[in-house]
């Protein structure tokens, strides 16, 4: 399983660099707050001994110290940054293209169940919140915790009381917490999904701007979009409601308590002589900075709750199981036959079989043609060549070998398949016809393009612009360029699926020739779903589909 080793690696790699990352932002992070520690604990020498005794050097080194720390703690504090800002952005990248990989091979059902505009927009917008989970926010939590026992040991030794007092910050801290941290979580898990609806109605707008404009749907589109922007700012209502509340309890409301109260103790303390002054500043020095964590703390929690709801559909996306997880081992070898023995197969999520104890014989070098009413599974016979769906009963052989035992890599680059609908890419020709082969030359490009007329009907030739989904093409145009792409493949199967019908009759007649002349010259099998049966008279067989 060699590409699965590979995605093992890879995926190991990437969480021990986050780990890196996160240990050494941790370690940085609390280095910093060790450092910006260091004044507050020269406090009770320098007050209560240093100056009382006339120590000169010591107060003006204490003096250098207390000017010369804050200047170290700020410039490390911005090189820490702009180290976390650079690493992090790599790593994001890096997420940002395993869950793109995850999603591209994910097998089809997934793609008939997702919208595109919802799946990039979840894919691609939210991964800054993932990556500053682990590499700000969890370290800064870490490290927040750390100094605080530090502040916690320190205060201990000025007086116990005094320390134990600031431990109710434990138990109205985590209440806080508790009281907001999985709304905020849900409340954003919402915004993503929203945001996500909102991308994909615009998609659509935009996808089916001929309809809206024939159809006069303009304000009726606008009002879609309004309708999700409203639902997407009640949420943000709701969010900025809990993010005002626990900040007022925790930036105004606890220092008016914790710190006024630590001030009074200490002032006791110190009136009763059981501290000295120099302790009684230092404990209300240490009494902001236990408030400090434990606001920082619970911001931080909460920034974490936002996160998680923000990466729950990329955590999704990168847990999901893919293609490359069912592929099989085998070559693609196909000399004799493919048989389809006794098939049936219903799409994912429906209830209604398409195909029932079907089974078929297609003979290498043969032109066998499918017919059949609209609906019956003409194209899904082809679907499942190619394996987008696995079969539910029965079995697909290819020279015996069960279609899915055979890589899904080697089955798919040794078939050509011209879809029901010619899938273009907004491009020139050129770029349409590199898709499938980017090392093809201009001989190799003029000609498949030439051969099937293209280049006599239209005006730029291969550098011809031809719109989003080559709307500014004709229906017939973007057939032959999906022929013209089955040409350049140069593949020993050949699977046409409507190919010609937006053509008139005798530029059909004349694919037709075209097709077969090439499967004789490459001794390619030919599987063809025609309604017409014109375009199939060439074939060795027709199948009729009941
Ligand atoms: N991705 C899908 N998910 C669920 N049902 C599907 C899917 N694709 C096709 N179907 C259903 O399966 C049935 C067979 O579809 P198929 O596309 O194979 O028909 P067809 O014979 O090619 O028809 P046509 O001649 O109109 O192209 C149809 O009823 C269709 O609605
Ligand atoms: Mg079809």
């Amino acid at each position: 399983m060699k590409v699965k080793d590979e995605e093992q690696r890879t995926k190991s790699r990437f969480r021990r660099e986050v780990a890196a990352i996160a240990v050494m932002s941790s370690v940085l992070s609390m280095l910093l707050q060790a450092m910006s520690l260091l004044p507050v604990a020269m406090m009770p020498p320098v007050i209560d001994t240093y100056i009382p005794s006339g120590e000169t050097g010591k107060v003006i080194f204490a003096i250098l110290a207390f000017c010369g720390i804050p200047v170290l703690v700020t410039f490390g504090y911005n090189w820490y940054q702009y180290f976390l800002m650079l690493q992090s952005r790599r790593l994001i990248a890096r997420v940002n293209l395993e869950c793109f990989d995850k999603l591209i091979h994910q097998p089809m059902a997934f793609f008939d169940e997702n919208h595109s505009a919802e799946l990039a927009r979840k894919a691609s917008d939210d991964m800054v919140s993932y990556i500053a989970v682990w590499t700000i926010d969890l370290p800064r939590l870490l490290s927040g915790a750390a100094s605080g026992i530090l502040v916690f040991v320190l205060l201990c030794r000025i007086h116990i009381l005094a320390a134990l007092f600031q431990l109710l910050y434990i138990p109205v801290s985590i209440g806080l917490m508790k009281l907001v941290g999985n709304r905020l979580q849900q409340l954003i898990a919402r915004v993503v999904d929203f945001n996500a609806r909102y991308q994909k109605q615009m998609q659509e707008a935009f996808r089916s701007i001929r309809l809206v404009k024939a159809g006069v749907m303009e304000e009726q589109e606008d009002r879609k979009v309004e309708e999700i922007q409203g639902s997407v700012l009640k949420i943000w209502g709701k969010v900025a409601f809990f993010d005002n509340f626990v900040g007022g309890i925790s930036n105004t409301l606890m220092p008016g308590f914790f710190y006024g109260a630590t001030f009074i103790l200490a002032a006791l303390l110190a009136a009763t002589q059981a501290i000295t002054i120099g302790s009684m500043t230092a404990a209300v020095g240490y009494a902001s900075r236990i408030h400090d964590i434990f606001t920082s703390l619970i911001a931080t929690y909460n920034g974490y709750q936002k996160a998680r709801g923000q990466v729950a559909a990329i955590q999704g996306y990168l847990e999901l199981e893919d293609e490359r997880d069912r592929e099989g081992q085998g070559r693609w070898r196909f000399e004799q036959e493919i048989l389809f023995e006794d098939v049936s197969f219903r799409y994912p999520h429906t209830q209604k079989d398409i195909l029932k104890h079907k089974s078929l014989k297609i003979r290498q070098g043969d032109w066998v043609g499918i017919t059949g009413a609209s609906g019956i599974g003409k194209s899904t016979i082809l679907e499942l060549l190619l394996r987008f769906y696995d079969v539910d009963e029965g079995c697909i052989r290819v020279d015996g070998q069960p279609l899915g035992d055979i890589s899904l890599y080697d089955l798919r680059r040794s078939v050509s398949y011209v879809p029901q609908e010619p899938v273009l890419r907004q491009g020139t020709i050129r770029d349409n016809l590199l898709l499938v082969k980017p090392d093809a030359t201009q001989a190799q490009l003029i000609d498949a393009a030439e051969r099937t007329g293209i280049l006599r009907e239209i005006q730029g030739g291969l550098d011809r612009e031809i719109g989003e989904q080559g709307m500014a093409l004709s229906g017939g145009e973007r057939q032959r360029i999906a022929i013209a792409r089955c040409l350049l493949e140069d593949t020993k199967v050949i699977l046409l699926d409507e190919a010609t019908s937006q053509m008139d009759k005798a530029t059909q007649d004349a694919m037709a020739e075209l097709l077969h002349r090439e499967q004789k010259a490459r001794g390619a099998t030919v599987i063809s779903v025609a309604h017409r049966l014109e375009f199939n008279r060439f074939a060795d067989e027709t199948i009729r589909m009941e």
